[in-house]
């Protein structure tokens, strides 16, 4: 009997537990559950005997990989899977997938929560502004960048995107104005909203330059990765600007610095909050379960990033 293993130190809401159970069971597997561990060799002994893997942004490194004995799927319940060693996964033949747009409203929303939010000088009790008739600035057009565009035209925002992988055309249907450069996007928006994902391009790439660019009362929002702003910057720009802010969903690694510099033109969550609500753990939960019973059912490997 196939063994499903969910291994998720930031654990799924129990209705999708109960959901990915379902899935699991019915198509005649086993569910083991591996939540809140606070050890990696917790991690180490669950993965040894597990034929599929469901994960949030669980690191699975190469290490993990090398301890496990029949793997054949790893599914990320959630879009972006810079957590996995891709390498290690394909040297072993392990199949890496991830669950596109399913937890993207959960993120999307909260972008705009963050917004309003700093716009509001995090409810401090001093006058703030309002996101009606502001500039906001997409980067990135996938699945949560288009939900932000959505919610931002309901508060009445200006919107432009930029995505050299995404045809314009997708954009331009949304209503919004697509723009040819990230320079051009940053200079013409007050509010930048970060979709991108973290990797070799991409990383440290949201730098002095770009955000010195953005007009006054400059904001922010990054609910992708920490990994892609340039800390050292952001410091500087911090300092440079007092009209300045930045919110993102998990603190950066230099947040005391920030904290003790910066008050009132920060806010961060403790812990990364953008897909935790329960419709996006049932929509990316039940999506993982469903391709590890049709991968390992019919050999099905749509939504594979390894290949
Ligand atoms: C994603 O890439 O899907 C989001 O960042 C959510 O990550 P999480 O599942 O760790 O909350």
């Amino acid at each position: 009997m196939a063994k499903v293993l969910i291994a998720t130190e930031k654990p799924f809401a129990p209705a999708a537990v109960q959901s990915i159970r379902e899935i699991v069971e019915n198509a005649g597997f086993e569910l083991a559950l591996l939540e809140k561990y606070t050890d990696k060799a917790q991690l180490f002994e669950a993965v040894k005997d597990a034929d599929a893997l469901i994960v949030r942004s669980d690191k699975i490194t190469a290490e993990v990989v090398e301890q496990t004995q029949n793997l054949k799927i790893v599914v990320r319940a959630g879009a972006g899977y810079d957590n996995l060693d891709l390498e290690a996964l394909t040297a072993k033949g392990v199949v890496a997938m991830n669950t596109p747009g399913q937890n993207s409203n959960a993120v999307a929303e909260l972008a705009l929560g963050m917004m309003v939010s700093i716009a509001r000088n995090n409810y401090a009790g001093t006058s703030g502004s309002e996101l009606k008739g502001k500039s906001l600035g997409i980067h990135a057009y996938g699945y949560v960048g288009k939900g932000v565009a959505t919610i931002a035209k309901g508060f009445g925002m200006k919107v432009y995107a930029y995505d050299p992988f995404i045809d314009k055309s997708i954009m331009i249907n949304d209503g919004v104005e697509v723009v040819d450069s990230v320079e051009e996007l940053y200079s013409k928006c007050r509010y930048i909203s970060l979709h991108i994902p973290a990797n070799e391009h991409t990383k440290e790439s949201i730098n002095y330059n770009l955000l010195m660019s953005m007009p006054k009362g400059a904001t922010l929002v990054n609910t992708a990765r920490k990994e892609v702003i340039h800390e050292d910057d952001m410091l500087r720009v911090l300092s440079e600007r007092e009209d300045f802010r930045y919110a993102s969903d998990i603190a950066p690694d230099n947040k005391e610095i920030i904290a003790n510099k910066f008050e009132g033109r920060f806010f961060f969550t403790p812990k990364k909050m953008g897909a935790q609500t329960s419709e996006a753990n049932i929509n990316a939960g039940i999506a993982a379960a469903n391709q590890i019973v049709a991968f390992i059912k019919e050999g099905d490997r749509t939504f594979q990033v390894n290949k």
